[in-house]
Order: structure tokens, then C-alpha cells, then sequence
């Protein structure tokens, strides 16, 4: 069997390779262990308990089964568009998903190079001038449109939930509206807001999904949330299941060495803390992998940047996440990362194997200086300005930790964002902070329903 473990290097986040003052030293380290293993603990209980439902989405094989039903229904209807309306946590992981396991240019691709399946545009925004434009792309008849609010009731989604059921009416009809939308929703169940969009459900007889109440939008790529667009488009949702339980073995160790999402947890929490690192960016080196950094830089974001301490105190926690794309970004902000303020930590989001080749053929032979490229192929290429570039990063004490994914498949792609999730889990614990709110996300979003004159 082919091994996709993928493997983390923090050795040049180390005080041995860019000095003591920017790197984590064996104290460091040996100090925090008894830290880790404390919050284990704790993480292990929240988890057994079911506080937090993100551990265990991978093996609700029920659910898992009719996605695939209602997603072979649909597909049975030839639809050429899949529109997710959603925001943040409930559309940033179908696009990370897509951007990795898709072709690029993949809605310009034809229908036959797409394997049959539909195109996919992701809403999320309330921009008119780009709604209106995937209207316009989007023939009622041709479309499938799945809204996506665990709270349903944010107004960005809502919005266009409306402008949707509008166009679907009077284009298609009332009755026909079943056949052209999907709600996924936070379930009904006592003590909890209701989420507006069950009576949609309810007048059209739509067919819908839960998002677990103990799943919070940004953790819910597992869920429906993600998997529904992700079946509907054909990707391989047993594989990126695989792969989270994969990455779940590997988490359930209490020892920071065995445990990458530990482990690198431990580093990102002392480059912050110990070592003034305030911004940790996330670079792949894979455009298929951009939007892995996307997803994470709201992961990181929204569950770290808190004001309270969980005793209360004001602690103003958090390192800002930057996303880059390597080797593009060496020519746009590598120059900042070695030689501005030395605070930041970059990780790399390295790829072994791409999954094509393409060797720069021997042209231009009359030009001697390019010769060094005649002959080589991209892929060497790209692998040298990575070396190249953490090479450099070492040579300015710039502290570097490094994720290397064998492939870019489901199963790699499965471990790497389940790895991301227990890591911001165990930060979180460091910190000692509440990872799974967003008190901050949810004023802004009463004042600008107040704004509009709804109740806040
Ligand atoms: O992570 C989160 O909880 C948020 O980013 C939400 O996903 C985002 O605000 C959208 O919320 P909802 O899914 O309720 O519309």
C-alpha cells in the first residue's frame, strides 16, 4: 500500500538553525511538554463529552450516506452549475476542497474534461456586481444552488438566498424550486435558535442536511457543509474521510513528538509568545494548495484572536495569519520576510510529487543564460526556488516549519486539514482561550443587521 503519511519538519523553526532570540530552543520545548500533555487531557475529555463534534465527523458514515444519495439525485438531473451561497466557515473548505482536487480553470473546463460534473461557483459575498454576474453564467434550469448557514441567519446569505428563491420562482415556479436548491442548516432542537431557514425548508419541501450543533462553521468542512458541494462535483469523499482518520491515529498521542498537530502547535504558540513571532504565514508551494491557506487563515484567526483569557483575564491572544504562494511571493513579499521586521513565522505547505510533469524543452538555444533551464522540468525548478527560498529565510534567522505532502489527493488533503484543526484546537489550550467562539464576528454582525433596521 502506498504511504500518504503526510510529515511535518519544525527543525528550522529551532534556536539550532536561526539562533536563540527567533528560535524555539530545547527548553523551550522540554518547558511546554507538561503544558501539551495537560491540554491532551482536557481535549480528550471535551471529546469524549461531545463538546465539539469537529473530532468525529469523519466517522458519521450515516450521514456520509445520503450525501452521496442526494448527491447521485442530483447528478442524475445533468445540472452544468452547483452555486454554494454561504460565508467564512460555511464556504471557505468546498473551496479549499475544490482548489486541491479539482483541475485548475475548472469551470472553463468542457463538461467531458469535468467528468460530467457541474461547475462550481462559490458565493461569498454580497457583491452585486459579481451576483448578478453569476446569474447571468447560472440559468435557473441548468442550476443547482445550495445554501449553507449553520446559524441561518446571517444576512450576506440570506441576501442572496432571497434574490435566488425570486429568480427560481418566476423563472421556474414555486413547485419547481425542490429540484433546484439544498439547505444545510443548523438542526432544530430545544434551547436553540431557530434557524430561519427550516420554514424555507418546510414551504418548498427542499431537501436538507444538518450541520451538528457542537460543529462550528469554521470546523465544519467534514460536515455536510463541505461534503455536499465536494460529492456533488465528484470528488472522493471516502478518500478525504480516510485521511482525516489517518491524521486522527496519529493526533490521539499525547507526546508532542508523535503528534504533528502538537508539535506544531507547540511551535506556533512559542514563536508567538516567546519569540515575538505575531504573524505566522502560510505558504504552499502548490497553487492547488492556496486555498488550504485561506481556509486556515480564518481557522487561525477566528478561533485565536480573543480578548478574554477563559479566566476572564484580558489577553488580547492571537497571531495574524497571512497567506502567500510560493514561488510567486518571492517576487511580492519574500523581500519583507527576510529583511523587514523579523516577526513572523513562515510555514511551508511543500508538495513531494506533483502530479504532472513538464519539462522546459531545449528552445532558445542561441541565449547561453538559459541554458541552466534547457532540458530541466518545472517541477525541479519549483522544488529549487522552495530550497532556495528556505534557504535564504535561514540565512536571515527567519524561523521556517514545514508540512510536506507526498500528493495533493483526498486522503493527503483529508490529513492536512484535519491536522490543521486538532493543531488550532491545541493552540487554543495554550493560549487558554476559547477556540470554538466568534464573540467578535457576531457584534458585527447584529450592528449591520441593526443598520438595516432588523432587530439586533
Ligand atoms: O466559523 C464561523 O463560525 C463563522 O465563520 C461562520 O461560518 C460564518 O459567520 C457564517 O455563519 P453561518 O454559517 O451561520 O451563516
Amino acid at each position: 500500500m502506498i504511504n500518504y503519511d503526510i510529515r511535518i519538519d519544525v527543525s528550522r523553526a529551532k534556536s539550532s538553525a536561526v539562533g536563540k532570540e527567533h528560535g524555539i530552543t530545547p527548553s523551550d520545548l522540554k518547558e511546554i511538554e507538561p503544558r501539551i500533555k495537560a491540554a491532551h487531557k482536557i481535549l480528550r475529555k471535551e471529546r469524549k463529552d461531545g463538546d465539539y463534534g469537529f473530532w468525529d465527523l469523519h466517522k458519521d458514515k450515516e450521514t456520509l450516506k445520503k450525501i452521496k444519495k442526494v448527491a447521485a439525485e442530483f447528478s442524475g438531473k445533468g445540472y452544468d452549475n452547483l452555486v454554494v451561497l454561504g460565508i467564512g466557515g460555511s464556504s471557505l473548505g468546498t473551496r479549499a476542497l475544490l482548489t486541491a482536487l479539482k483541475p485548475p480553470f475548472y469551470n472553463m473546463c468542457t463538461r467531458r474534461a469535468r467528468g460530467g460534473f457541474p461547475r462550481l461557483f462559490i458565493m461569498d459575498n454580497i457583491d452585486p456586481v459579481t451576483f448578478r454576474q453569476m446569474l447571468r453564467m447560472c440559468p435557473p434550469k441548468k442550476t443547482v444552488f445550495n445554501v449553507i448557514s449553520k446559524s441561518g441567519g446571517t444576512a450576506e446569505t440570506m441576501s442572496q438566498l432571497m434574490i435566488v428563491l425570486d429568480v427560481l420562482e418566476r423563472k421556474l415556479g414555486k413547485k419547481a424550486v425542490k429540484d433546484h436548491l439544498i439547505v444545510t442548516t443548523g438542526p432544530k432542537a430545544k434551547g436553540v435558535k431557530k434557524s430561519l431557514l427550516h420554514p424555507v425548508v418546510k414551504t418548498y419541501g427542499l431537501k436538507s442536511f444538518d450541520v451538528p450543533l457542537n460543529v462550528g462553521g469554521r470546523f465544519s468542512v467534514f460536515s455536510p457543509v463541505g461534503m455536499l458541494p465536494a460529492a456533488m462535483l465528484g470528488m472522493d469523499v471516502d478518500g478525504l474521510f480516510a485521511g482525516c482518520a489517518a491524521m486522527d491515529k496519529r493526533c490521539s498521542k499525547a507526546e508532542m513528538t508523535e503528534n504533528p498537530a502538537y508539535l506544531r502547535a507547540a511551535v506556533q504558540y512559542l514563536a508567538d509568545t516567546e519569540k515575538g513571532k505575531v504573524m505566522s504565514v502560510m505558504m504552499p508551494y502548490a497553487d492547488g494548495l492556496l486555498d488550504v491557506a485561506d481556509w486556515y487563515r480564518q481557522l487561525w484567526a477566528e478561533s485565536l484572536g480573543k480578548k478574554f483569557s477563559l479566566d476572564g483575564e484580558e489577553v488580547y491572544a492571537g497571531q495574524t495569519p497571512v497567506k502567500a504562494l510560493g514561488a510567486t511571493d518571492q517576487h511580492s513579499q519574500l523581500q519583507l520576510y527576510r529583511e523587514g521586521p523579523n516577526d513572523k513565522i513562515i510555514n511551508t505547505l511543500e508538495v513531494r510529487r506533483f502530479d504532472k510533469s513538464l519539462r522546459i524543452p531545449g528552445t532558445l538555444k542561441q541565449i547561453k543564460e538559459l541554458e541552466y533551464l534547457r532540458g530541466k522540468s518545472m517541477n525541479k525548478l519549483m522544488a529549487a526556488e522552495l530550497r532556495g527560498t528556505i534557504d535564504a529565510l535561514k540565512v536571515s534567522n527567519r524561523p521556517v516549519s514545514r508540512i510536506i505532502l507526498p500528493r495533493v489527493n483526498a486522503n493527503t488533503v483529508g490529513q492536512l486539514l484535519y491536522m490543521l484543526e486538532v493543531e488550532t484546537a491545541m493552540a487554543g489550550r495554550l493560549y487558554n482561550i476559547q477556540t470554538f467562539d466568534q464573540p467578535g464576528v457576531e457584534e458585527a454582525k447584529n450592528i449591520a443587521r441593526a443598520l438595516m433596521g432588523g432587530k439586533a
